[in-house]
C-alpha cells in the first residue's frame, strides 16, 4: 500500500461526452468519505478524481456538437469540476487525459510494455461497442448487441496487441494472495471466474480515428482509450518519475473506486498491465451497484437522468450525502425514490440526531446558563453511554477500512438511538427542579457523546457536523480529539442553540 500513514483513493475518471449525473456523484462521493475519515484518522490522504478525455466516444460527442475535441473537453470537463464544488469534495488532484503530465505517463508505460515484449503488431477484425469504449468476442453478442446493451460495430484494422493470455495464471496467483485485493467478495468471484475462462490478447490502439495520445514510434495509431484511461492514476502520482516523493508516498494506491460496469477493466486489464510493467498493481478495487430512480434504471431515453444539483436544492447537500452513503450497502444496487429520501430526512436526521441536539442543546442553554455544565459524580449508566461513545471509533474505522459507510452510519445511529434512550429514561427536565447538580451530570454525559457524534459524522456530512461542533463551542475536531484528551471544559460558554436538520416539508401545491 501506499507508505505507512500515506492512504491512496481514486474514483474512476468520467467520460466528458455528458453532464454529470447522480452516477457520477456517487462514486465521488463514496471516495470523499473515506478520504476525510482516513485525514481525520491522522492519514496523509491522496485523493483523485477527473476526467476521461480521449476516444471514440468523446470524439464523436464533439462532432455532434460541431466542436472541435479539445474545446469540447474543455467545456465538459470543467462541469465536473463544478460538481465537485457543489458538492463539497475534498479530491486533493483534478485529472485530465488531455494533460501533458498524463500523455507522458501512458507513454512511458507503452514504452516500457514494449521493452519487455508484451506488446506486439497485429491486426484486429472483431466487435466493438463505442458507448462501453471496449472490443467483444462474437460469443458475447446477443442479438447484435453487446452484453451491456450497448449497440456494436464490426472494426477491421490494423493494431498493437497486449500480451494479455498470458497473463492469467499471474493474475489468479494475484488474486489467490491478495483475498482483499476485489471487493465485494461476490464480484471478485466473478472477476476470478471470468479470468479461469481464459484471457484472450487485448487490441491496445486504434487506427480509425486520431482523438488519442498517439502511440510512441507509429503515429498512424492512437492508444486504446482504457489503456490511457487506467494509468491516470499513476500519471496523478508522478509517473514515471517513481523516484518522486509523490509516487514512492502513493504508490500503489490504495483503493480504487468503480462502478462494477467497469470493473473488468480494473481488475483484469489494469493489474496485467501494471505487472507486465513491473510496477506493483493496486491494492484493492472496490465496485459499488448501480442506482435506478423510482425503480427504473436511468437512461437518458427514458428522461429519468437524477440531476445532483437538484437534490442538493431540494433535500440540501448533507441530506442527500446521507441518503446516498446510507441507503445502500455499498457494492449493492439501490433505488433513489423520493418517498425514501425524505424518510431518512425526517426520521434518521430531523427526529434521531438533530433532536438529540436540539434537546440537549437547548436544555443547557435554558437551564446552565448556555455554558458546558459541571458534571457530578458519574453513574453506571452515565458512564455506559460515555463509553460507548467513546469506543464506537473503533468500530467506525474497521468499518471505514472497508469502504463500509453505510455500517459507519448505522454503528454511529445505534449510538444516537442509546443516547436518545438515555435522554427519555434519565428526563434532566425533571431534574431541573429535583436535583439540578443530577442534571448537570447528564446534560454534560450527553453533551460529550454529541461531541463524539459529531466529530465522527464529519466525513459524511461536513457541513452539519461542523455547526453542531460550532454549536458545542469545540476546537479539536480530528479523531486523536475523542475520548478523555478532547473532553468539553465545563463552564465553556456555547452559542445560542440552533436547529442543524430541518424537516421536510412538501412544497403546497402550486407553490
Ligand atoms: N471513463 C470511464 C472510467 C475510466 S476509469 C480509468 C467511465 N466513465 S463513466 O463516466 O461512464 O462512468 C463513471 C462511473 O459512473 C462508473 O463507475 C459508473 O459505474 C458510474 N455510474 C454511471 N451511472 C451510474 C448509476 N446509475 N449508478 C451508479 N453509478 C453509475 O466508465
Amino acid at each position: 500500500m501506499s507508505a505507512p500513514g500515506a492512504f491512496y483513493i481514486t474514483t474512476p475518471i468520467y467520460y466528458v461526452n455528458d453532464s454529470p449525473h447522480i452516477g457520477h456523484a456517487y462514486t465521488t462521493l463514496a471516495c470523499d468519505a473515506v478520504a476525510r475519515f482516513m485525514r481525520l484518522d491522522g492519514q496523509r490522504v491522496h485523493f483523485l478524481t477527473g476526467t476521461d478525455e480521449h476516444g471514440q466516444k468523446v470524439d464523436k460527442a464533439a462532432e455532434a456538437r460541431g466542436m472541435d475535441p479539445q474545446s469540447f473537453t474543455d467545456e465538459v470537463s470543467q462541469r465536473f469540476r463544478d460538481l465537485v464544488a457543489a458538492m463539497g469534495f475534498s479530491n486533493d488532484d483534478f485529472i485530465r487525459t488531455t494533460e501533458e503530465r498524463h500523455k507522458r505517463s501512458v507513454q512511458e508505460l507503452w514504452r516500457r510494455l514494449v521493452d519487455a515484449g508484451e506488446i506486439y503488431l497485429g491486426s484486429y477484425a472483431g466487435w466493438y461497442a463505442v458507448r462501453d469504449e471496449a472490443f467483444y468476442a462474437e460469443s458475447e453478442i446477443r442479438d447484435g448487441k453487446a452484453p451491456s446493451g450497448a449497440p456494436v460495430e464490426w472494426v477491421e484494422e490494423p493494431s498493437y496487441f497486449f500480451r494479455l493470455s498470458a497473463w492469467q495464471d499471474r493474475l489468479l496467483d494475484w488474486y489467490d494472495a491478495n483475498p482483499d485485493c476485489i471487493l465485494p467478495e461476490s464480484r471478485r468471484n466473478e472477476v476470478i471466474s471470468f479470468v479461469r475462462g481464459g484471457l484472450q490478447d487485448l487490441s491496445v490502439s486504434r487506427t480509425t480515428f486520431k482523438w488519442g495520445v498517439p502511440v510512441p514510434g507509429d503515429d498512424d495509431h492512437v492508444m486504446y482509450v482504457w489503456l490511457d484511461a487506467l494509468t491516470n492514476y499513476m500519471s496523478a502520482v508522478g509517473f514515471p518519475d517513481e523516484q518522486s516523493e509523490l509516487f514512492r508516498t502513493f504508490w500503489p494506491a490504495d483503493v480504487h473506486v468503480v462502478g462494477k460496469d467497469i470493473l473488468r477493466f480494473h481488475a483484469v486489464y489494469w493489474p496485467a498491465f501494471l505487472m507486465a510493467a513491473g510496477i506493483e498493481p493496486p491494492r484493492r478495487i472496490h465496485a459499488h451497484g448501480w442506482w435506478t430512480n423510482e425503480g427504473q434504471k436511468i437512461s437518458k431515453s427514458l428522461g429519468n437522468v437524477i440531476d445532483p444539483y437538484e437534490l442538493i436544492d431540494r433535500y440540501g447537500l448533507d441530506q442527500m450525502r446521507y441518503f446516498l452513503l446510507r441507503e445502500v450497502p455499498f457494492g449493492n444496487d439501490g433505488d433513489f425514490s423520493h418517498a425514501a429520501m425524505v424518510r431518512r430526512m425526517n426520521s434518521d436526521l430531523a427526529n434521531d440526531y438533530g433532536n438529540l441536539c436540539q434537546r440537549v442543546l437547548s436544555m443547557i442553554g435554558k437551564n446552565c446558563g448556555g455554558a458546558v455544565p459541571q458534571p457530578g459524580e458519574l453513574t453506571a449508566d452515565d458512564r455506559e453511554l460515555l463509553g460507548t461513545a467513546e469506543n464506537l471509533i473503533d468500530t467506525v474505522r474497521a468499518q471505514m477500512e472497508r469502504q463500509a459507510s453505510h455500517q459507519a452510519l448505522e454503528s454511529i445511529w445505534r449510538v444516537i438511538a442509546d443516547a436518545n434512550r438515555y435522554v427519555d429514561s434519565m428526563a434532566p427536565w425533571a431534574l431541573r427542579k429535583t436535583d439540578p447538580e443530577r442534571m448537570a451530570t447528564v446534560l454534560y454525559a450527553l453533551a460529550e457523546t454529541i461531541r463524539h457524534l459529531a466529530i465522527l459524522t464529519q466525513p459524511f456530512m461536513p457541513g452539519s457536523s461542523e455547526k453542531i461542533l460550532d454549536l458545542l463551542n469545540v476546537e479539536r475536531r480530528d479523531f486523536t480529539a475523542l475520548g478523555e484528551s478532547g473532553r468539553l471544559a465545563p463552564g465553556t460558554t456555547l452559542p445560542k442553540p440552533a436547529g442543524v436538520f430541518p424537516r421536510y416539508v412538501e412544497p403546497e401545491a402550486g407553490a
